[in-house]
């Protein structure tokens, strides 16, 4: 095996176009027919619909509050907060702020379940009440924390979080692991899986204390271990985010390696009792890191011939099938079965506002569901035609997916199917008792409390809530069976050509978003690690520079403060001639530049923020230099820095371009036009060199001002750096004058010149008062 082949195909799909993508796994699916499924999957559709009786409160509730209404985004914020927060005032105000927000009486006797009618009626009742009081913000305040608080508010608050807890505990099966295998075995019929619901953990306490839930969890599972064969018995599903709190990519290193030994330990103590493992699947961020920790476990000599460790699988993920081969590979080199749970994806919502966020190039997830389901059937079809390599566990609530699986299987059995607890009971019901082939079903149980839960639960409310989701379709009895059980190939022929803005045209016309790196993808980390190594003896001065003159004078030296032995450069600090030359510079500059068409000033912002783009490496290895910046955070402000180019260039369009023609009562022409000010003193801080200093001086530039640009004494090179590349972009250096140094000299002498027109200044309130 060469393991890395694989593992490159994996990382080159990474962001890679989701069209292409698609066409690659319908080649792959060619041969199979997915609406032949289609009879069977209406079959168990209608079962499930006409067994409606058993709608259970959540699934009413959450049928009644759909996330695209404004009451089930309340509802699911409420869930999110209300019991973390300590202290009841808090609770109150946050409830207070919450519940007025949506309109409770458009729900009022929709449902058929009196739970959620009733609930709706407190609700209406709350925010009644709230209108009633809302009389100024004074009054409001003294009659709701008088009145309210000893009449209404605790009433209120304690139903809701009631209600909430009633929420949550239909996804756990028990707070404790031994009443989880109590309730477990009154289940006969289905396999377990037990969650210890820790995840993110954010100290070494909490990452302690859920290890050691894993360990007694499986002690205590090993009473129930009847069967040799380890498929048959009860498993633990794992997080390994639970487990170290720094589980990121760039601690990877230190996170692979610590997690390596944890799992290990952890397996050694399921393989002695026979007990199965499976690695959740979590952010898509970390799915390189989960690969290399579960092959390390999983090669271990003390394992061989064991298929007791599995790992879930997203297909929602563009890597996925691609995980699949290597993993086919993995096991192949080992000569043993890899369980593998496929899931469609738990995080959906997540991965596509982090990557919009980031800027990413592309999305890591597909972005239309029809292409999930369509993965997900290629990578089923891959596991189940490489039947000694792996053991299968489908975990899915669809009944179409349910039905492509048994039609992909045909006679193949060995195989499981999966389901969460308090969800798709109906479907498995069915499923179960009709037996059309005997396959076992296990169902995944969480246990723990209510504090634990939480991130967990808002995944729940998500899949249960969205309007694209199965089990939130199939509720509902106004979506035709035939909608419900659509083809997923059928739905990728009518959606494909639906897409959801890329990251970098998030911000529509008005401005590309700035482009981010994928520090979760090993080679961008390496590229821009060996273009840093590339800058790290590089040596940089800084100076007062009016005019585009460079002046001289005394230099002082500039080490890092992360590494003293690192001379970063030097600074030639300016003195009063400095300071007097550039006050007069910018002020004989300004005229000009205030008549300067609006349209080339907006242009030369936009071609700093290509070329800071461009220069990305230089300045983030000056700013971690000199600045003491960790890499990520240099690369987010190069990134905010573009963003203020790009978005004040996009607001001069509209202020400065056109005048702004107001009325002419009697005729007359009134327009209104914007100009710049004068000379603009910029004066920023250490903290942020890059993003502060150029989104200050890029803002009162474009208005019209020329500018002094004044450092932070500790940053002045980053600075230099920033001010070449906007003179570079076709500002003036005329118009933009830099002056390092000695923040309360210069500060002064420039300050109490007339000829100063406004300071735009981000420091300390008592500086700011000077
Ligand atoms: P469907 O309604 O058919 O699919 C819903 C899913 O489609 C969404 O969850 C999402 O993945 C995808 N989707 C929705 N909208 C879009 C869109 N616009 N573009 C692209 N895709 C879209 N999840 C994990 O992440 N990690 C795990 O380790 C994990 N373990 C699980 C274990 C079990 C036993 C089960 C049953 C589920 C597990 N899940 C896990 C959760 C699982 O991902 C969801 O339950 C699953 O996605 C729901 O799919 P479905 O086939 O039941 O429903
Ligand atoms: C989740 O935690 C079930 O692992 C899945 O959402």
């Amino acid at each position: 095996m060469n393991p890395s082949t694989p593992r490159i195909a994996i990382n080159q799909s990474y962001l890679a176009n989701e069209k292409d993508l698609v066409s690659n796994l319908l080649v792959q699916l060619a041969n199979f027919q997915t609406n032949d499924t289609n009879n069977y999957a209406r079959k168990l559709v209608s079962a499930v619909r006409n067994n409606k009786k058993q709608q259970s409160i959540t699934e009413a509730f959450l049928h009644e509050y759909q996330l695209n209404s404004k009451e089930g985004i309340v509802l699911m914020s409420i869930a999110e907060a209300l019991l973390r927060i300590p202290d009841q005032a808090t609770q109150d105000r946050f409830l207070a702020d919450k519940l007025t927000a949506a309109h409770w009486h458009e729900h009022l006797q929709h449902s058929d379940s009196m739970l959620v009618n009733l609930s709706t009626n407190i609700l209406q009742l709350t925010d009644q009440f709230e209108q009633y009081i809302k009389l100024n913000k004074q009054q409001h305040q003294q009659i709701f924390t008088g009145l309210l608080a000893r009449l209404g508010q605790p009433l209120i608050r304690s139903a809701l979080k009631q209600a909430m807890r009633f929420l949550g505990s239909k996804f756990i099966i028990a707070e404790t692991i031994a009443g989880g295998i109590i309730e477990s075995q009154d289940h006969a019929s289905y396999r377990y899986s037990f969650d210890m619901l820790g995840e993110a953990a954010t100290t070494t306490a909490d990452a302690d204390r859920y290890y050691q839930a894993y360990f007694d969890a499986i002690n205590k599972l090993s009473m129930s271990v009847q069967s040799e064969n380890v498929f048959a018995n009860p498993s633990i599903s794992i997080k390994l985010s639970a487990l170290y709190p720094r589980y990121e990519p760039l601690q990877h290193r230190r996170a692979v390696a610590a997690l390596k030994t944890k799992l290990f330990n952890l397996v050694k103590c399921a393989h002695t009792h026979n007990v199965m493992v499976t690695i959740d699947a979590e952010e898509t961020d970390r799915l390189e890191m989960s690969l290399d920790i579960f092959a390390a476990v999983f090669t271990h000599p003390d394992f061989n011939h064991w298929p007791g460790l599995g790992l879930a699988v997203q297909a929602y993920q563009k890597r996925a099938i691609h995980v699949i081969h290597w993993l086919a590979s993995l096991a192949e080199a080992k000569q043993c079965e890899i369980p593998v749970r496929l899931v469609k994806g738990a995080y959906w919502d997540t991965e596509i506002k982090h990557a919009q966020e980031n800027g990413l190039a592309n999305y890591p997830v597909f972005t239309r569901k029809s292409a999930t389901d369509i993965s997900y059937l290629a990578c089923a079809q891959l596991l189940i035609k490489q039947a000694k390599l792996f053991y299968p566990q489908f975990a899915t609530h669809n009944a179409h997916t349910v039905a492509a699986i048994h039609k992909l299987a045909g006679s193949y059995t060995t195989y499981e199917f999966q389901r969460l607890h308090g969800m798709g009971e109906q479907l498995y019901q069915e499923i179960i008792e009709n037996k059309p082939c005997q396959i076992p079903c296990r169902i995944y149980a969480p246990v723990g409390s209510y504090q634990d839960l939480l991130p967990y639960l808002v995944r729940r409310l998500l899949e249960n809530g969205a309007n694209t989701s199965f089990v939130n379709q199939i509720e509902n009895p106004d979506i035709s069976i035939d909608t419900v059980v659509q083809d997923p190939v059928v739905a990728w022929k009518k959606d494909k050509n639906v897409t959801l803005p890329l990251p970098a045209q998030l911000f529509g016309k008005e401005r590309l978003n700035s482009p981010g790196l994928n520090l979760a993808d090993p080679q961008q980390l390496e590229q821009l690690q060996q273009h840093i190594n590339r800058l790290s003896s590089s040596n940089y001065q800084a100076y007062p520079l009016i005019n585009g003159l460079a002046y001289s004078g005394s230099t002082k030296p500039v080490t890092s403060p992360s590494n003293h032995q690192d001379s970063v450069g030097t600074i030639i600090p300016s003195n009063q001639n400095a300071v007097t030359d550039a006050i007069n510079a910018a002020a004989n500059a300004f005229n000009s530049w205030r008549l300067h068409p609006v349209n080339k000033r907006v242009n030369y912002l936009r071609n700093a923020a290509d070329l800071l783009e461009d220069n990305r490496p230089m300045i983030v290895s000056l700013c971690v230099r000199e600045g003491g910046r960790t890499i990520q955070d240099a690369l987010a402000e190069v990134r905010e820095a573009i963003d203020f180019c790009r978005y004040y260039a996009a607001s001069a369009i509209d202020l400065f371009d056109q005048p702004i023609k107001l009325k002419g009562p009697t005729g007359e022409e009134n327009l209104l036009q914007y100009y710049g000010r004068g000379v603009f003193v910029c004066i920023s801080p250490w903290n942020f060199p890059i993003a502060i200093f150029i989104g200050q001086i890029a803002a009162a530039l474009v208005a019209g001002n020329t500018v002094i640009a004044k450092p932070a004494e500790l940053t002045s090179l980053t600075a230099i750096a920033c001010i070449h590349i906007l003179h570079q972009a076709g500002i003036p250096s005329t118009v933009l004058q830099f002056l390092p140094g000695n923040g309360g000299l210069i500060g002064k002498q420039l300050l109490a010149d007339d000829r100063i027109a406004g300071v735009a200044f981000t420091g300390s309130t008592n500086t700011a008062r000077l």
